[in-house]
């Protein structure tokens, strides 16, 4: 019975998943999205539900599906509903785990009715989106709180801005250099910068690998 529950460590821990991409609607057929296949956040998810925890998934258009029954999956499609679907369940949760790429910006009006071809060139103006991460750092208590970083040039550095900026326990650092790893594959590269300064960096793996590697890291400091 103890080997049961020893094997089942998050039993009882609510855990909360952002993951895919957001679509920021233009008019009503068009949008602004990104590449984001959703892939890494639903294999954390799984990872999580294996570990007996609680999860709510919350994702932007995907074509991924949850295996596990012990997720609950909440669909959203902008960032500003994601934002207000996570801060419903923050209070209550023990891990957020954001891996979802949201976008950074939106167009700032969005035309009711679809966009006509006029002239040579069309300019849409964009607004910033709330950071969902950042205002989960600004208000939390016990939680372990997990964000992704995707950085192209001086990775380390600008993952460990984020970290700090954000109020972060955890940072998961993609890299977008190494073929096999990021979008649309089923591999992934990462290091991990974690709250004290120690820096882990990662093989080749796959992403189901690597949600548990999180996941354990996540054991870790919720034990600390
Ligand atoms: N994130 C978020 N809400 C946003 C933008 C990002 O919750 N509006 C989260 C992502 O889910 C990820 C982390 O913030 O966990 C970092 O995302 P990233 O795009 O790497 O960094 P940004 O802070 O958006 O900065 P930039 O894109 O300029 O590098
Ligand atoms: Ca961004």
């Amino acid at each position: 019975e103890e080997d049961i529950l020893s094997r089942l460590p998050l039993r009882g821990k609510k855990v909360l998943i952002t993951a895919g991409p957001t679509y920021e609607a233009i008019d009503p057929v068009r949008f602004i999205g990104n590449h984001s296949s959703g892939k890494m956040g639903f294999e954390i998810a799984q990872a999580a539900s294996n570990l007996g925890a609680e999860v709510t998934l919350i994702t932007g258009p995907t074509q991924q599906s949850v295996v596990s029954a012990f997720v609950n999956v909440v669909y959203v499609t902008s960032a500003e509903e994601m934002y207000q679907e996570v801060h419903k369940c923050f209070n209550t949760t023990d891990i957020a785990i954001l891996s979802a790429a949201v976008a950074d910006y939106r167009p700032k009006t969005v035309s009711s009715n679809k966009i006509k071809k006029h002239d040579a060139t069309l300019t849409i103006e964009l607004e910033k989106t709330k950071d969902i991460l950042k205002s989960l750092g600004a208000i939390k208590s016990k939680q372990v709180l997990v964000g992704f970083a995707l950085e192209t040039d001086n990775e380390i550095e600008n993952a460990k801005k984020k970290l700090i900026s954000k109020n972060l326990d955890i940072i998961v650092l993609n890299s977008l250099q190494d073929k096999g790893a990021g979008f649309g594959v089923s591999t992934n590269k990462v290091t991990f910068i974690l709250s004290s300064g120690e820096i882990i960096v990662g093989e080749l793996k796959s992403k189901s690998q690597v949600a548990e590697d999180i996941m354990d890291l996540v054991l870790k400091q919720l034990n600390a």
